[in-house]
């Protein structure tokens, strides 16, 4: 039985593109600054980013705690949402390795910050009060659904931040799906924020990594913290080889993810036992719950024995991402088997 694996569009294989580059990537030392294929990726990100400068990290949780650890001082506050990826799922590295206070503000339905939130959380200079420096969004929003923050909301709050003294960090870790659902260039999207991070190994697929994004100072001073957190690598050309086809080839088909992820959505709304809890499906994620009858484990339990995989989150929260491994065919396929697995548990 095929496995249609819908947990996340991390479990993305490289293509045979990125297998064919990286067997013919040409390699250095990058601690030196010697690997032409990372430059060129770094080059590259910058350039689609319209920044002046990328560095090429291990991963989007190290991409976003450089951009902590660059922006901020020991002892700074950091404004976020409640359901930040960074608050949620990076193991607090920003607050126990940049030793700064998460202050989190609701975010909405659709991943937003409300404007007037944030003006009134920076903190007024206080001999009290912790100083606030940074302020980080995240376009998509994972735990929001994958929505997305438009070009105007961001350049909005962006002002409001900047006219306050703070930097902005972007956790653009599918800022392309972003691009795609939108229909703009992902540079419009980030064109105010002061650093982005991009990652390469979710809807696009690549095996390994993420950029951080900036100005040129920005990105020399995490350069140094990145071999600070032990991030220097080495040849590095060999996986950045298959981000540079990434980024080349990978990118436009995502609205096909998300046209697969909307029929799946629709199709999840007419099984009984299920309810949406997003109705809004603009990428690629799908969140949904159940009804009470349904236990979650007992449902993704079913759910694997039958070949579909999700990810159950907490409480009731389950969540399906699709990706380039999902195809049309695919996602009638998954319904079928969930309506089985549906029914078989109702009537048990
Ligand atoms: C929005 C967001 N930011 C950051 C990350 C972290 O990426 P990584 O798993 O590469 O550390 C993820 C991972 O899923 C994410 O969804």
């Amino acid at each position: 039985m095929r496995v249609i694996d819908l947990r996340s569009d991390t479990v993305t294989h490289p293509t045979p593109d990125m297998r064919r580059a990286i067997f013919e990537a040409e390699v250095g030392d990058d601690v030196f600054g010697e690997d032409p294929t990372v430059n060129r990726l770094e080059a590259m990100a910058a350039e689609k980013m319209g920044k002046e400068a990328a560095l090429f990290v291990t991963s989007g949780t190290q991409g976003n705690l450089l951009a902590v650890l660059t922006h901020t001082k020991h002892g700074d506050e950091i404004i976020l949402g409640d359901e930040a990826h960074i608050l949620w799922y990076e193991v607090g590295g920003a607050a126990t390795l940049g030793g700064v206070n998460m202050r989190t503000l609701p975010n909405d339905s659709g991943g937003c910050l409300d404007p007037d939130d944030v003006l009134l959380a920076i903190r007024e200079r206080d001999i009290h009060c912790p100083e606030t420096t940074l302020l980080c969004l995240e376009n998509t929003h994972n735990r929001c659904g994958g929505t997305v923050l438009t070009i105007e909301y961001t350049n909005d709050v962006c002002d409001i931040a900047h006219s306050r003294g703070l930097k902005v960090h972007l956790d653009g870790a599918r800022i392309f799906n972003a691009a795609v659902a939108l229909g703009v260039p992902a540079s419009a999207l980030v064109q105010n924020v002061d650093s982005v991070s991009l990652c390469l190994s979710k809807g696009l697929s690549a095996p390994v990594g993420s950029l951080l994004c900036g100005s040129t100072a920005f990105i020399e001073r995490a350069r140094k913290l990145r071999k600070m957190l032990g991030g220097g690598m080495r040849q590095a050309g060999i996986v950045a080889a298959a981000g540079v086809v990434a980024l080349e080839s990978m990118v436009d088909r995502m609205a096909d993810d998300h046209a697969n992820a909307r029929r799946l959505a629709q199709g999840l709304a007419a099984i009984k036992g299920i309810r949406l809890t997003h109705e809004h499906v603009p990428t690629n994620i799908v969140m949904f719950g159940l009804v009470p009858e349904l236990s979650a484990e007992q449902f993704v339990a079913g759910l694997e024995e039958a070949g579909v995989r999700i990810i159950p989150l907490e409480g009731d929260l389950l969540r399906a991402v699709t990706h380039c491994e999902v195809s049309n065919p695919d996602i009638d396929e998954a319904l079928t088997r969930i309506e089985a697995v549906c029914r078989r548990l109702r009537v048990r």
